[in-house]
């Protein structure tokens, strides 16, 4: 099926030739999330691995032990991927297919390490750039049943490192671009403090056995940013110099505009919000070198402190702005203290605002609606507070009405929800540019439909339908992906 997309009107045709010659637009991916063969060709046990199996877990009670079978499927993925007109592909390696248990004396998979290097040249090959992702969410199991994997920064910290210098001299020769962790932001509240996620922990005990929402969250989180500090440190200074590649970390963050605009109170609250999301990783890496004084105020010592060392090296520890985005909240004042397993700066997020405007179209993820005035907004607010490149390294939606049965009819295949989710998001993204704002890549969530973590198979981010059912997990292409090939084609200057 083929589709054609128009742009020579207004407000595209402005927008014609934006964005640098040198951009990188492609899709991003997540190990855990599409390899399968979770315990074939050596490969040892993630969390993921471990909380799939465990029963009440995941949504639709599915597990990734096939997921879209990424790891077999890869160059049919590569040749699929060139014919939407991709220039980059963002993926995320498993940590414990290339060292089962994880540790820093423990044994090195090589059939782990093959299968990347594969992934890598094919990639190539086919002109395609690859992004890599160290760590996105899948610590091996092993570290958390001997140490408690992040809670223990002093025993992580080595493992962490080791498994990086270990990429770096594997695949460093051809990858140039690195990101340490996917979203520590998430890794850390939806595992450690609501508890939805592996490891599972959390105060609340009719979710999880263990664990302390109103300390733990704060103390991995401290964990992932200073090992990212020193993945980083080790990198400029032992591999950088030959391999000339670039190191940076990628942060979650949606955007939270006040509730009541006329209330101080909810303008404070919405850029405490901000401040509790973002700044809580990005100030110490890219501003002022700490945490923001507003989490400091209300979390007090349950919010750890950087050493003089660790200031040092955390500072300035991303060559780039890693920005993954969805959409945007409402968020009014709470009145009173916080409660002890606050994480949002005690406040509520709501979907519509004083006024009764919604926040935006739904899709089929309860917490995703379509919302690009907020993205705009938050580029720029990121932009003014850090003035890194930005690598936009996430963005997407779900759609209603995708999870059928195979085949998927024609209607389903052409996708607008996303197509308009898309465009209204990359015309927000050419007119930050033409602003001044410096942004150099675009990947989309996601290239596939995938295994989408706690919602299983039903939450179908892709822009190539997935019949899940079938041994081959049938590839369809939906509408979106040849127009992100096209509007790419419109925005990138030529030459
Ligand atoms: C991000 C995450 C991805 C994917 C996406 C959609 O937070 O990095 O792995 O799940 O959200 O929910």
């Amino acid at each position: 099926m083929t589709w054609t997309h128009n742009f020579d009107e207004s407000p595209d045709a402005e927008l014609k030739d934006t964005l640098r010659r040198d951009f990188h637009w492609g899709f991003a991916t997540a190990a855990a999330q599409v390899e399968g063969t979770w315990n074939k060709d050596g490969k040892g046990e993630s969390i993921w691995d471990k909380f799939c199996h465990t029963p009440g877990k995941v949504k639709d009670g599915s597990t990734n032990e096939d997921a879209t079978r990424a790891y077999d499927l890869y160059k049919q993925d590569v040749a699929l991927m060139k014919s939407y007109g991709v220039t980059a592909y963002r993926f995320s390696l498993s940590w414990s297919r290339i060292i089962p248990l994880g540790g820093i004396n423990d044994p090195v998979n090589e059939k782990g390490v093959d299968y990347y290097n594969n992934l890598i040249d094919e990639l190539i090959a086919n002109g395609i750039t690859p992004f890599v992702t160290l760590f996105h969410w899948d610590t091996p199991q092993a570290l958390e049943d001997r140490y408690g994997g992040m809670l223990n920064q002093e025993k992580y910290t080595p493992d962490f490192l080791r498994y990086a210098c270990l990429c770096f001299e594997r695949f460093g020769d051809r990858v140039k671009h690195w990101i340490t962790y996917n979203e520590p932001g998430v890794y850390t509240l939806a595992g450690y403090a609501a508890g939805v996620h592996a490891p599972a922990r959390s105060s609340f005990r009719e979710r999880n056995a263990e664990g302390d929402s109103s300390t733990e969250t704060f103390i991995v989180a401290h964990t992932e940013i200073v090992s990212h500090a020193r993945a980083a440190k080790i990198y400029r200074e032992e591999f950088k110099p030959h391999q000339k590649g670039q190191i940076g970390i990628t942060l979650h963050g949606n955007y939270s505009e006040p509730w009541d605009v006329n209330d101080p109170k909810d303008v404070e609250a919405a850029q405490r919000a901000r401040e509790f999301e973002i700044a809580w990783f990005a100030d110490p890496i890219y501003g002022s070198g700490d945490y923001p004084a507003s989490m400091r105020s209300q979390l007090g010592s349950r919010l750890p402190t950087f050493t003089d060392e660790e200031k040092s090296i955390v500072k300035g520890s991303s060559d780039f702005y890693g920005m993954n985005t969805y959409t945007t909240f409402f968020v009014r004042h709470l009145d009173g203290e916080a409660d002890i397993n606050d994480h949002l700066g005690n406040v509520e997020k709501l979907d519509t605002n004083s006024e009764g405007k919604s926040r935006g179209p739904e899709s089929d993820t309860y917490w995703l609606r379509t919302a690009p005035s907020g993205f705009g907004k938050l580029l720029h607010w990121i932009w003014d507070r850090y003035h890194v490149p930005i690598y936009m390294t996430e963005n997407g939606t779900t759609a209603k009405g995708e999870h059928v049965k195979a085949p998927p009819s024609a209607e389903v295949l052409n996708d607008t929800f996303r197509v308009d989710f898309f465009h209204s998001y990359l015309r927000e993204l050419a007119r930050a540019v033409q602003d001044g704002v410096d942004i150099r890549s675009y990947f989309g969530w996601t290239f596939t439909d995938n295994w989408e973590w706690a919602a299983g198979f039903e939450d179908r981010f892709g822009c190539t339908w997935v019949d899940f059912e079938s041994e081959e997990k049938t590839r369809f292409p939906k509408r979106s992906a040849y127009f992100l090939g096209d509007y790419f084609t419109h925005l990138i200057a030529e030459g």
